[in-house]
């Protein structure tokens, strides 16, 4: 049903508006009784065979949403009755922002791919505490970046306000290091300031009543030597894990007219490359942390490979687009498949 009649009309109109507007028809109908029901009916895979203990929180299954999609924290509530076990929020900064001039998200059909230079627009971490106060129940990862106009020198202040507005809301942190569409924030990613910023929210993780787990978000750009220096710092700084990939700026193999938007490349060209990153990570880490596996999971068995590659957990975000709900449910019952 979705690919067939809701997709199509979707993809007549521009990608950034049909986003908003998908946003306020779910939020209507799941207000109409029933609906939630519905949703949870056609989508949701309840069996305790699914759930997870990963760094020390239980996903009642594998599948979250990905960062970008509920940047504000608006819709994670609706969002779960799709199935998913977790919703990541964010990227959140301290002050609100508009991000990048429009227009600034791109699909790539031929591709079944999407580029977008949005640019961390948010309406900043304090507004998103007040909804996610609201939360009866999802797991909740928060993704925290930086703004545009602080320097990466102060960088760390950014991550740190962030990190204690959200301390009581979220259950787990990410760090946005590895988004392609803040000037110079990639830099962060290099083994000084990296170190540096982590070792930082660490600190203050443990002087907080109850330490919660900190991730590492990386790009799908990084040389085996970068991911080697990843390892060390994600052992050394004693984080809890690493979400492996953000976009790419790579643009191998393209078809769609769109191919050389500026910004960051998601969706099928890049399910082999963060499969790739997420294999060398888990092979070269002696299992010495946990991995989110996320980029270009269209299918039930791209979901696998991710797993059969090291990661405990997946996420989606651009299949979820292409797709459409059905795909959470259908990665689910594979992993039953494969484990019954
Ligand atoms: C993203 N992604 C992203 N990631 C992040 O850490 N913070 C963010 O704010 C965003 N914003 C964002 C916006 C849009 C429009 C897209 C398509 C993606 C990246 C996303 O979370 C994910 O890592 C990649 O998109 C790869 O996964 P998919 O989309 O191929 O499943």
């Amino acid at each position: 049903m979705y690919k067939l009649l809701i997709r199509p009309i979707l993809f007549w109109f521009d990608p950034e508006k049909v986003h908003y507007f998908t946003f306020t028809w779910i939020r209507r109908l799941s207000k109409i009784p029933g609906f939630t029901s519905l949703f949870r009916w056609l989508y949701l895979v309840d069996d305790s065979r699914l759930e997870r203990e990963v760094f020390g929180l239980k996903f009642k299954n594998p599948v979250g949403l990905a960062a970008g999609f509920d940047k504000d924290a608006k819709l994670y509530e609706e969002l779960s009755n799709f199935g998913f076990g977790f919703i990541e929020i964010g990227t959140l900064t301290p002050k609100p922002q508009e991000g990048n001039p429009k227009k600034r998200l791109f699909r790539l059909k031929e591709d079944q791919a999407i580029i977008n230079r949005m640019g961390f627009n948010n309406g900043g971490v304090d507004a998103a505490v007040l909804r996610l106060q609201q939360n009866k129940g999802v797991l909740i990862g928060g993704n925290i970046g930086k703004n545009k106009l602080t320097p990466n020198e102060e960088a760390t202040s950014d991550y740190e306000i962030c990190f204690d507005a959200l301390y009581d809301v979220v259950d787990y942190f990410v760090v946005n290091v590895s988004s392609p569409n803040t000037p110079n924030l990639r830099e962060l990613q290099d083994k000084k300031p990296l170190t540096e910023l982590l070792q930082t929210l660490q600190n203050k993780n443990e002087t907080k009543p109850k330490a919660k787990p900190i991730l590492l978000k990386i790009a799908p750009d990084l040389t085996d030597e970068q991911l080697l220096d990843i390892i060390y710092i994600v052992k050394t700084t004693k984080i809890a894990g690493v979400i492996a990939t953000n976009t790419t700026i790579s643009r191998e193999g393209l078809q769609s007219e769109n191919k050389n938007e500026t910004g960051g490349l998601s969706g099928k060209p890049l399910t082999k490359r963060a499969t790739e990153v997420i294999r060398f990570l888990s092979e070269n880490n002696n299992k010495a942390f946990p991995i989110i596996g996320v980029g270009g999971i269209h299918s039930a068995q791209d979901a696998l490979e991710k797993l059969e590659a090291g990661a405990s957990l997946v996420q989606l975000y651009t299949g979820f687009i292409y797709e459409g709900p059905s795909l959470i449910k259908k990665i689910n019952k594979a992993i039953l498949k494969k484990t019954s």
